[in-house]
């Protein structure tokens, strides 16, 4: 077939990936002052952010209701409370410039528990679903998290690192979460 589905693992593991990749600009970018660099810090943040949130809403809509079915009850409740922890964070870091000096000590908060989350998914959880599910069903999970992940945007905003009204009207965390689980949980659910 022409387009290929990618399974879900493999989508989620790529994602992990980027997420890491802005992880390792942010601690290259650590101590450093000028405006130039404090700018990128917390537009990084910021993308950083709502790549985790449109990722996390996938797994929560579509992949930990399959794990908790056919894998473990567990497994699923474990990943959705160490989300909820990471978004605490996220909505703290939200609110901080990078100045000040809270905000190193969320940041390092935040990637703690991203990789640790992270492991322990591609640690346990990765490797229970390719044992359970068939490739196909791997698959057609993977085609709902792409469509997931559409509805979300893709970047906050254009570059515009200067500009503190437009960071302010589009701060990604605070809302973003509820938006998003509401559109996407509002299909074909009633809860
Ligand atoms: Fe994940
Ligand atoms: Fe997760």
């Amino acid at each position: 077939m022409a387009d290929q589905q990618r399974d879900v693992i493999e989508i989620l593991s790529q994602d992990h990936r980027e997420v890491e990749a802005m992880f390792r600009e942010l601690e290259d970018l650590r101590g450093r002052t000028s405006e130039e660099d404090r700018a990128r810090r917390k537009d990084l943040v910021d993308n950083v952010t709502i790549e985790l949130v449109r990722h996390a809403v996938a797994e929560e809509t579509q992949v930990y209701p399959a794990v908790k079915e056919k894998v473990s009850d567990e497994e699923a409740e474990r990943a959705k409370r160490e989300h909820a922890e990471a978004e605490k964070t996220m909505k703290q870091l939200e609110r901080l410039d990078p100045e000040d000096p809270s905000f190193d000590q969320e940041l390092e908060t935040l990637m703690r528990e991203i990789r640790g989350h992270v492991a322990e998914e591609e640690g346990v959880m990765f490797t229970h679903m390719r044992e359970v599910f068939s490739q196909e069903e791997l698959e057609k999970l993977g085609g709902r998290v792409d469509a997931v992940k559409k509805v979300a945007p893709t970047r906050p905003h254009p570059m515009t690192p200067n500009d503190a009204t437009v960071r302010l009207a589009v701060g990604p965390a605070a809302s973003l979460f509820d938006r998003l689980r509401d559109a996407v949980s509002g299909r074909g659910q009633n809860s």
